[in-house]
């Protein structure tokens, strides 16, 4: 019988490198966050990736560590994740990862979490407090060529709506129950 937890590591490892080797073939190319632009615990954070590259049009949005002493796997924290809206605001209660280094997000085939497509630089998350990193008030955007107005106005406004969307049908039952859980803990 094979011991499930030797098993894991390994295939975090092997994840990793494929995912470092295949440098996103054919998947959208995930920006932020990355090793200058953190993440702040127990806050609200963002992910941004380049949505014109439209080869996947619904990913699983994956969190891991490098360290499998931090965390042994990738774990999803959103099933589904449509391509277009190009940016994603993570909210505490879809991600609650310690503050630290070696942390990377994946989108990966949601009907199969370890065909990753898509590993973002690795990136810090710093405690909760810490000052969000510059980029983060500004509109989605890594680097000043996908910087124009028109690029940057429009997937601004779409991502805002979707998190609002996301925001209030999450608050359905499932959503307030979610949160009197978290309450029990906190
Ligand atoms: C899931 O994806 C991995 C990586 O591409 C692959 O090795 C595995 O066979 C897939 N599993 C299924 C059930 O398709
Ligand atoms: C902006 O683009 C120019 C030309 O490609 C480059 O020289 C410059 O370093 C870039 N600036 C930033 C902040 O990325």
């Amino acid at each position: 019988m094979v011991n499930f937890l030797n098993v894991v590591p390994a295939l975090v490892l092997a994840t990793v490198v494929a995912a470092q080797t295949a440098t996103n073939t054919g998947a959208p190319k995930i920006l932020r966050p990355n090793g200058d632009v953190w993440w702040v615990a127990k806050s609200q954070n963002e992910i941004v990736w380049d949505c014109k590259d439209t080869s996947r049009s619904v990913f699983t949005v994956l969190v891991g560590n490098t360290d499998v002493k931090v965390q042994t796997a990738p774990i999803a924290i959103i099933a589904e994740q449509q391509n277009y809206q190009c940016s994603l605001t993570v909210t505490q209660d879809k991600a609650n990862q310690a503050a630290g280094t070696g942390w990377f997000v994946q989108f990966a085939n949601p009907i199969n979490n370890t065909d990753v497509w898509s590993t973002s630089n690795t990136f810090e998350i710093k405690a909760l407090g810490s000052a969000y990193p510059p980029q983060a008030s500004d509109s989605p955007s890594g680097s000043n060529s996908s910087a124009s107005g028109s690029a940057s106005g429009s997937a601004a406004s779409p991502s805002g709506k979707s998190a609002a969307v996301g925001l209030k049908s999450g608050l359905g039952a499932f959503g307030l129950a979610a949160l009197g859980v978290a309450g029990l803990f906190a």
